[in-house]
């Protein structure tokens, strides 16, 4: 039988999505929404598609959580995107609303899953979720330093004018300005890009990775990027579903790792079958240890103003 995830949002996030899971054959989709029509019209379109796509998944849309129910896993991409001018943070309360609506009905229908969060503040959400689901820290996942390092390979292989393929790099922290993009383990065919690319210009593409959202936020005008952050989520998603034990950087809740408790905050994680399977600690200079405590310093403040 095929693998089952649901997908709630039917925005451009949630739709763009669907369509990279479908396309790669990784499962069955359930797309849904609180607006009507939306979804059942997009997963109707999806679906269409798939005989030309050459591929068998299932797709459907709904306003019915009854539809989602022993999803394998639960993507939550629901609510308010940034408009220019905007930081995620500006999203906190609208999207708590929201993120404790959806996460009650997820859970209900799909104890067993697996959730991964996408909405913004992206930490802060993944937190509000954890809290309201109950469920182990290796089964509620956040996304955002795999988008945050997709972008920042992007700007390094174009520095380089090398193959993205070569191209190896993690950014940790929280998903906002303070994120820590880590130069020292970031690296073209293994060649530390500290030896490749001058500090000046380094600085320069560390600090448009850290506005690579508001960058496209500024462009869109009315929304924020979806193609990137939707393929961030489903290389976690297949990640998962293929047991694939593969290091990516999420947002998960530290337990005294990295020096922090009680928090979610992007670092390393082997992702499987059973979710986070390890959290990697790897060692940090002092610079970057700073950074990451005022990175997480951040997020804390983002989730005592919701009280999770
Ligand atoms: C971004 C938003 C989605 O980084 O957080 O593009």
């Amino acid at each position: 039988m095929r693998k089952k995830v649901t997908i709630v949002g039917a925005g451009n996030v949630g739709a763009t999505a669907a369509h990279w899971i479908a396309s790669k054959e990784l499962a069955d989709v359930v797309l849904i929404d609180v607006v009507e029509g939306i979804p059942q019209g997009k997963g109707l379109d999806l679906l269409e598609a798939m005989p030309i796509a050459k591929t068998d998944c299932h797709i459907v849309g709904t306003n019915d959580y009854t539809i989602t129910a022993n999803s394998d896993i639960v993507v939550i991409t629901a609510g308010i995107p940034r408009k220019p001018g905007m930081s995620r943070d500006d999203l906190l309360q609208t999207n708590y609303k929201i993120m404790s609506d959806v996460v009650g009905k997820v859970t209900a229908n799909s104890p067993n899953c697996i959730l991964i969060i996408v909405s913004n503040p992206l930490d802060a959400m993944a937190q509000a979720a954890f809290r309201q689901a109950k469920f182990n820290r290796e089964r509620v996942i956040g996304m955002a330093g795999v988008l945050d390092s997709a972008r920042f390979r992007t700007f390094i292989a174009e520095e380089l004018n090398v193959s993205v393929e070569n191209v190896t790099a993690f950014v940790l922290g929280g998903h906002g300005d303070t994120m820590v993009p880590l130069t020292r383990y970031s690296t073209v065919a293994g060649i530390p890009i500290t030896e490749l690319i001058p500090k000046d210009r380094l600085d320069v593409i560390v600090q448009r990775t850290r506005d690579g959202g508001a960058e496209i936020v500024k462009y869109l005008k009315t929304g924020s990027a979806y193609y990137a952050p939707s393929a961030a989520t489903v290389e976690m998603v297949e990640a998962i579903l293929k047991d694939k034990k593969k290091i990516l950087p999420c947002a998960a809740y530290l337990e005294g790792e990295y020096g922090i408790s009680g928090y979610y905050i992007g670092v390393p994680c082997k992702l499987g079958t059973r979710g986070i399977e390890q959290i990697i600690e790897i060692k940090l200079t002092a610079e970057e240890d700073a950074a990451l405590k005022k990175s997480a310093a951040a997020v804390k403040e983002l989730c005592a103003v919701i009280g999770v």
